[in-house]
């Protein structure tokens, strides 16, 4: 079983958006699969370099895409994005520190807030948009 399974409730109905976040789980299954089964360190931190470079391009077209369309809540939900890239950039930090043995809370704390964020947030800027079509 995946460390995030995909489930269609995670679908906000933008086709674009929907697509990046079945591939953001699927980094974050691949970093945690390979932290779990102990890749080799430079195989891991480049897994985890990948799932944060895809995170900070999605943040960038979803943050893009909100001003297009006036998004009312476009601060507040640039305000999750950093928090994720924050806690992503430590861990990565930690571990080319040598570091990663306490860290398996982070990789909980990135699939909650993931999950947390297209549940409530990006479902958001889904039903906004379909209201003002
Ligand atoms: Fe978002
Ligand atoms: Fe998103």
């Amino acid at each position: 079983m995946p460390f995030v399974e995909w489930d269609t409730s995670f679908n906000t109905g933008i086709t674009q958006f929907d697509e990046h976040h079945q591939h953001l789980v699927d980094l974050l299954n691949k970093t945690y699969d390979d932290y779990i089964l102990g890749a080799p360190d430079d195989a891991f931190g480049a897994v985890l370099t990948g799932l944060i470079e895809y995170a900070g391009y999605h943040f960038d077209a979803e943050a893009s895409w909100m001003r297009e369309h006036s998004y009312p809540k476009l601060t507040e939900h640039l305000r999750e994005h950093d928090s994720f890239v924050l806690k992503a950039t430590r861990f990565q930090q930690d571990f080319q520190n040598g570091n990663v043995s306490i860290s398996l809370d982070v990789l909980t704390f990135l699939k909650t807030w993931l999950k947390h964020h297209i549940l409530e947030s990006d479902a958001d800027y889904g039903r906004f948009i379909r209201q003002a079509e």
